[in-house]
């Protein structure tokens, strides 16, 4: 579109003011404004003004017919051990065939955090401190020489920090992937917009922009061409796992295999939740689909009721983030009329008044929207939910104190090198938690799971002391 044409459609839109001061901007500074407002779909954010910003826009959920979402149980939480073993034997075969490709999504802004810089860029492991990336990096090396093929790796980014994060690839020499196996792309934006659908400007040339969520990643794997890519390299199986989680077993066989043996277009994890009031999603059905309803939408009523013959809590199936999503369901995702619903937040967003001063809100002075990842859920043939234990896959680091720290993390990868350790026959003086008082480490590149530990394990020789300083590589 040429310079006019997109100012006028602003203007019919009655979004001119994001023009206010174009004018007075130096030439390339208009053309990054015009380019930012290019990115924007008007129709697109009328339509979420006029149907998330409504004063009697719809609030709360519908209820009815809302029930629990079955899941497989682990085998020794009752589930069928044959099933399991099945799964795991078709998801080792995908992996052999390369099949199967791994998926960061890191977008986000992770303002909780604090931490200045990409967040797969934070350092985590105990003694090494390895950073988030790096862990990923040698998990998904290092199952790549297990199975024997090579996994490649899709980062998505955001425009903030999708330079940062390729050149801290580039300065760590891929840590030991070969460069054309790690592909990043950057996900959509979306404009903030005011409580009156009015999009905002963050200074005077620049419009208020944000990540469009992690469900944004379905439509920028499509128009990035990732999935091209993955249809050329023979890849029709994306394994999906947020940046923030060292312990996520990235490349597991048995959910690809309990993907591929029940012809799942999206299969997910879940956890018992610790307690009735988690801040998980809650895997639930309805009307005879799975959903994700998120902790703050879902009544305490329901989160806290208890199921009168086990005495467990009914909405105990909590969310990780831990998907696998087939790449043909990514492209009808990404292209059919089923495109994600955006979700509204309410955010204090820096500003500038109608003389172009800048404004630091005290309080939420407008609305960004977001997609968000689970809501593919119920479009996806056969959904699968599996039972994982939460010390094996989900410790994230969202905080930058309290739950879901680096402290809480760096501990909870402790107590996986002592579960491993243990369960093969080390010694290790731990408390009832798993936790010993000393720092250990387990490099993934020499196991990364439970198996390839063991295997590991076994090779050695000479079994080293455990004890303070240990690194296993
Ligand atoms: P979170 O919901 O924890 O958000 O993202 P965040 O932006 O990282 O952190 P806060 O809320 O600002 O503290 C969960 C996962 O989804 C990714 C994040 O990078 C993280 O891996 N994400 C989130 C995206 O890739 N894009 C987004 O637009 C939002």
């Amino acid at each position: 579109m040429s310079k006019p044409s997109l100012i006028e459609a602003f203007e019919r839109a009655g979004q001119g003011h994001v023009f206010s001061f174009y004018n007075e901007l130096a030439p390339d500074a208009q053309q990054t404004l015009l380019d930012e407002a290019a990115e924007i779909d008007l129709a697109e954010i009328d339509r979420l003004t006029r149907t998330l910003l409504a004063k009697d826009a719809a609030i709360g959920l519908d209820l009815n017919g809302l029930a629990p979402a079955p899941y497989e149980l682990r085998p020794e939480n009752g589930g069928d051990a044959k099933a399991w073993a099945d799964a795991k034997v078709a998801g080792e075969t995908a992996l052999r065939a390369g099949r199967v490709a791994a998926f960061t999504v890191a977008g986000g802004q992770g303002t909780r955090l604090g931490y200045d810089g990409p967040k797969g860029t934070f350092p985590v492991t105990p003694i090494k401190q390895k950073s988030l990336f790096q862990v990923f990096a040698e998990k998904v090396r290092a199952a790549g020489t297990r199975y024997g093929k090579p996994i490649h790796w899709f980062i998505m980014t955001s425009n903030m920090n999708h330079a940062a994060t390729e050149s801290f690839f580039v300065e760590n020499g891929y840590f030991g992937l070969a460069k054309e196996q790690v592909h990043f792309f950057r996900q959509g934006r979306m404009p903030a917009v005011t409580l009156e659908g009015k999009i905002m400007l963050e200074t005077k040339g620049t419009i208020a922009m944000s990540p469009d969520g992690h469900g944004g990643s379905l439509r920028a794997l499509d128009r990035s061409g990732a999935l091209d890519l993955m249809e050329k390299e023979g890849i029709d199986i994306l394994s999906y796992f947020q940046v923030d989680n060292p312990l996520v077993r990235g490349i597991d066989p048995a959910f690809i295999g309990w993907h591929i043996l029940r012809g799942s277009e999206m299969s997910s994890k879940m956890v018992a939740k610790a307690y009735a009031g988690e801040k998980v999603g809650h895997f639930c059905t309805q009307n005879g689909q799975s959903i994700v309803i998120e902790y703050s939408d879902l009544p305490k009523s329901y989160q806290e009721e208890v199921d009168p013959a086990t005495g467990a809590l009914r909405y105990i199936a909590g969310s990780i983030a831990i998907h696998i999503l087939d790449t043909k369901f990514i492209r009808r995702m990404a292209r059919g009329d089923n495109s994600l619903a955006f979700h509204r937040a309410d955010k204090k967003i820096p500003t500038v008044d109608a003389s172009g001063n800048a404004v630091k809100p005290e309080k939420a002075n407008g609305v960004k929207f977001e997609m968000f990842v689970f809501d593919a859920l119920p479009f996806a043939k056969n959904p699968v939910i599996i039972e994982t234990r939460r010390e094996d896959d989900f410790s994230p680091v969202k905080n930058a104190e309290g739950l879901d720290s680096p402290k809480t993390c760096a501990d909870d990868q402790l107590r996986q090198f002592t579960r491993w350790l243990k369960a093969n026959g080390a010694t290790v003086s731990a408390d009832e938690t798993n936790l010993p008082p000393f720092a250990i480490e387990v490099s993934p590149l020499f196991g990364y799971d439970e198996d390839s530990f063991a295997d590991a394990w076994k090779k050695l020789p000479a079994k080293p002391a455990i004890s303070v300083g240990l690194y296993l590589e």
